[in-house]
């Protein structure tokens, strides 16, 4: 072994274990059931140069500098604007993406005397952010009764503290939705209410806006979304969607907001020109998801919540196996294995840009290898 091959050990485990991941250029020939861009709006050339169009009639493009300093440009603030009208938030702020949005909340928000009841399978940019705060109690997946019980465990023991609860509003691997009863515990126990919304906006709700919409909840006070671009919006960079004082407490106190350089200009532009479409577009891209829907039910005999069909082999090598047969096929399918999930899946992403048809043959060949 080379003795500046530092991590050869760790590697080595990893490879065994049919965990060894690598980044690698992908054939553009290939039908993309893997990416997250689930409407398809990262291959709209309209939408591109439209979003050129806009930004060259500034006089920079760059951000230049932090929000907090002179990096904070009308485009920003437009598209925030535009963001908090449409969502029923009093404000919003841009953010780099959704790594640093899940970094400023949970640091920012959760201080001492606090607590944070986090989903265990939120995020793990979001888990990562835990490591920064003192108090931190993970709940089942998705099960508002267990959060319960440790909220009350934990008002028993300390009158003081801020309760905090961190949800996903559909989880990106599972692709479930997380059920309303959230909100209502929140408004219960008076705590503050995390939606990490990067895989519900612009694919769930009647007017396609997320978890808030989908539930038909009204906005209050306590709560909180957070919205990437580099999914349903087809771009790059995040949003935090909260009250005036929430807002202003994190321009002031989220250390991934202040010390970091404004949003890239292009892409906040991109993000709005986006959000534009999906408004105007709502109702033929409600029709597309209903489709997509049916033919997964027809015949897999799954309901998807979302645009995530997560499809259960929980065995790491056959994931690969059959990821590999697809690709020889012409289709680009994510295998997905620990520690992102406990078991294997094939992670299908019903993109709304691809066929109808392609879907149906690719899911009759998945059919056909659960059954071997
Ligand atoms: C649920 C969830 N939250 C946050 C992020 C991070 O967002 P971003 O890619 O914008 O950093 C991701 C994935 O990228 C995600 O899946």
């Amino acid at each position: 072994m080379d003795k500046y091959d530092y991590y050869a050990k760790e590697l080595e485990a990893i490879k065994k274990s049919n965990r060894f991941r690598t980044r690698k250029l992908y054939n553009n020939d290939l039908i993309d059931f893997a990416s997250n861009d689930y409407l398809g709006l990262g291959n709209k050339k309209k939408l591109f140069k439209k979003a050129y169009k806009l930004l060259q009639k500034e006089n920079h493009f760059a951000p230049k500098s932090s929000l907090l300093v002179n990096g904070y440009h009308p485009i920003h603030q437009k598209f925030e604007k535009l963001l908090a009208n449409t969502n029923g938030f009093e404000k919003a702020i841009v953010i780099g993406n959704g790594f640093l949005a899940n970094i400023s909340l949970i640091e920012g928000l959760v201080r001492k005397k606090d607590i944070l009841f986090i989903d265990e399978e939120y995020h793990a940019s979001g888990m990562l952010a835990t490591k920064l705060v003192d108090n931190v109690t993970s709940f089942l997946h998705n099960n508002y009764a267990d959060l319960e019980e440790k909220i009350k465990n934990f008002r028993e023991m300390n009158k003081n503290g801020r309760i905090i609860i961190a949800i996903e509003g559909v989880y990106s691997m599972g692709g479930d939705i997380a059920p309303k009863e959230f909100a209502l515990l929140a408004e219960q126990y008076n705590a503050l209410l995390i939606v990490d919304e990067a895989h519900s906006s612009g694919v769930i709700g009647d007017n396609l806006l997320g978890w808030y919409d989908y539930h038909n909840i009204k906005i209050q006070p306590n709560h909180i979304k957070m919205g990437t671009l580099g999914k349903a919006y087809g771009s790059y960079g995040a949003y935090i969607l909260a009250s005036n004082h929430i807002i202003t407490f994190l321009e002031n106190r989220a250390k991934a907001i202040i010390y970091t350089t404004a949003p890239s200009l292009f892409d906040v532009t991109l993000g709005y020109v986006a959000l534009q479409y999906i408004i105007k577009h709502k109702a033929k891209l409600l029709k597309k998801i209903a489709l997509r829907t049916q033919i997964v039910e027809d015949i897999l005999d799954i309901t998807p919540s979302s645009l995530i069909l997560p499809i259960i082999i929980n065995d790491n090598q056959k994931v690969l196996n059959i990821q590999t047969k697809l690709t020889h096929r012409g289709f680009a399918i994510g295998a997905i294995r620990q520690p992102t999930v406990q078991k294997a899946i094939l992670r299908v992403i019903l993109k709304l840009d691809i066929k109808p048809k392609k879907l149906h043959k690719l899911l009759l060949f998945i059919k056909n290898e659960l059954k071997n």
